[in-house]
């Protein structure tokens, strides 16, 4: 109120359009204090401090450019297209009255009238961690060329399940470390990617769910120079089992020197178990797209129709160089619109994860719609490519992708999870009629959802793109089985260990059902292959002996 009376009395006695007096001490410090010092202070990823006046007014006139055009602070999403918590956006206000400081030279004002430079916490921004895991070997990135990224594989020692209710990321040298992303790994992939144990290795973007049995963990584990973790509120921890690893990928940029980057992670835990299964469903349509040069506006979309009730936490939106304007929205079943993101101007290098302040509800029969634009012109400042060249779908830099992930979490109480991944994969096979994995992985959830008679068909088709893929041929025999079609599914499993004859699943589903349809001394002969590659495995000895008892009778 003060503040407000005093700037009005100043304006009173101007002349009409000259701008009232501003100086640091009174109008600038608080604004860079509160919007900018997070990142530009020592050790952190502004390329400068900007904590004094001496400071400040060193970058005063490209303060007042870079905040004109919005570049600084850096914010992608447009006010009132969803409400998030940690905007730092100035107002058009602000954004004046720094104009005006420069404008009027840069006057301190009263030394006694600057705030207190701001206090941030040294080190772990949540404390010390109960867990501290640093990647196993160092990686060094190159002085030149193109960003990288790099992806290490973290393996923490813990001796019994752990809930896990936030996670920081140290990844080194800031002003190298554009972002990072943690990924659960429960599969033990990761490492299989490594070309010697604990090397790491290279990927923009990674998926680990080889499998459709892996569960999603429904967590966005992001960080961001400037960001804090976010801790989970109660039953929203994520489980940690013992010989789980974590894949922080991380986006690094040269320097002009080589640089040794080796991150550390904290993890905090909590004695809470996890009630509540949020999930990330992914809008995307990768598959069209194929950007021929020189075009200005190139389209893409997606339309995802929810199978039920749920909250949004957070959206993640990617792209790559090309992308400009994103626009996701979701439309009601009355028929009103929900806006869930627009971003007006996309700049790959400040990708984030936003949080909404309120969860956002949308019910059931609700469409989630994508639309995203491109650019692949010349006139695009950051089209890498010069000149423009034709530019598709796909994980290195110069591809391009259109993907939106959205953290939901179901309203009714449970694990919904399956239910969505169903919706989601039907949602996929519409989009990529002959894709070959959609429909391995959607008969698989029909087989997990007790809808066998459903997924007969769906493997049938697996089988039919790729007639010699074993996996395919192991999935439909799984499915025939709860069916009753057991002879079909003896030569599926047949065909599945002629293709791959070390795939043991597939042999011992094989054994199995010859066992189920009396053909013991048949079965015996599968377990006997089994056990000369696994002699020490109990079951299989089980198996195998009961098979046995079953010929001698
Ligand atoms: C999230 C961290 C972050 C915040 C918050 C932030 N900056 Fe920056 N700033 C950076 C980084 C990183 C760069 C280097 C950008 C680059 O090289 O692309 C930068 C660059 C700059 C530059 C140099 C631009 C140029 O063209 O070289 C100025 C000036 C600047 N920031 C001012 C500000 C001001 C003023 C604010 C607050 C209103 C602010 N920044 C808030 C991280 C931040």
């Amino acid at each position: 109120m003060h503040r407000l009376v005093l700037a009005l009395g100043v304006l009173l006695f101007l002349p009409r359009g000259q701008a009232q007096s501003v100086t640091f001490a009174h109008d600038i410090a608080p604004i860079v204090y509160e919007h900018c010092a997070s990142c530009h202070r020592p050790g952190e990823s502004g390329p400068f401090p900007l904590l004094t006046y001496e400071d400040v007014k060193k970058h005063a006139a490209q303060i007042a450019t870079v905040t004109k055009s919005r570049f600084m602070p850096p914010w992608l999403p447009e006010p009132g297209y969803g409400d998030f918590a940690d905007e730092n956006r100035l107002t058009p206000e602000q954004i004046r009255t720094i104009a005006d400081w420069v404008a009027q030279g840069t006057p301190e004002g009263p030394e006694s009238g600057i705030p207190p430079t701001p206090k941030f916490t040294e080190g772990w921004q949540l404390g010390e961690p109960d867990l501290i895991v640093e990647a196993p070997k160092t990686f060094t990135l190159p002085a030149e060329g193109t960003d990288v990224y790099w992806n290490f594989v973290l393996t923490p020692q813990i001796t019994g399940r752990r809930y896990v209710k936030a996670v920081e990321v140290r990844p080194g040298e800031k002003k190298i470390v554009h972002h990072a992303n943690i990924i659960i790994d429960r599969s033990g992939w990761g490492h299989e990617q490594e070309a010697s144990p604990g090397a790491g290795f290279a990927g923009m973007e990674l998926t680990n769910r080889r499998s459709v049995f892996d569960p999603d963990d429904g967590h966005f584990l992001f960080w961001r120079p400037g960001g804090a973790p976010f801790v989970e509120p109660d039953g929203l921890a994520w489980t940690l089992d013992p010989g789980n690893d974590l894949i922080l990928n991380t986006h690094l940029r040269p320097t002009g020197k080589p640089e040794q980057i080796r991150p550390t992670v904290g993890l905090y835990f909590t004695d809470k178990p996890q009630t509540k299964y949020p999930m990330l469903l992914q809008l995307e349509h990768d598959g069209n797209i194929n950007i021929p040069p020189g075009v200005r506006d190139f389209p893409i979309s997606d339309d995802f129709k929810l199978p039920l009730d749920v909250d949004v936490l957070s959206v993640y939106p990617h792209a790559h160089y090309l992308a400009t304007l994103m626009e996701v929205y979701a439309t009601l079943p009355d028929g009103s619109r929900k806006w869930l993101l627009r971003i007006p101007n996309w700049d790959q290098n400040w990708q984030s994860v936003y949080r909404y302040k309120q969860p956002l509800f949308l019910p059931k029969g609700s469409v989630i719609s994508m639309r995203y634009h491109y650019d692949n012109s010349a006139a695009n400042v950051r089209n890498p490519n010069h000149p423009p060249k034709r530019v598709e779908a796909g994980n290195h830099a110069t591809d391009e992708m259109g993907h939106f992930w959205l953290q939901v979490l179901p309203r009714e109480p449970g694990d919904h999870r399956r239910e969505l991944d169903e919706a989601l994969s039907r949602h996929t096979l519409e989009k990529y009629p002959n894709d070959f994995k959609a429909h391995m992985i959607l008969s698989a959830i029909l087989l997990s959802r007790a809808k066998p008679q459903e997924a007969v068909p769906v493997a049938e088709e697996a089988v039919r793109i790729e007639p010699k893929d074993p996996e395919a041929h192991n999935l439909l025999g799984a499915v025939l089985m709860p069916v009753g079609r057991i002879p079909e599914a003896i030569q599926q499993y047949q065909l599945a260990v002629t293709l791959r004859p070390d795939f043991v699943n597939a042999r011992f589903n094989l054994a199995r059902a010859l066992a189920a349809s009396g053909r013991y001394s048949e079965a015996v002969a599968q377990y006997k292959i089994i056990q000369a590659a696994f002699p020490d495995d109990p079951e299989i000895k089980a198996a195998l002996a009961d098979a046995e008892s079953r010929v001698k009778r």
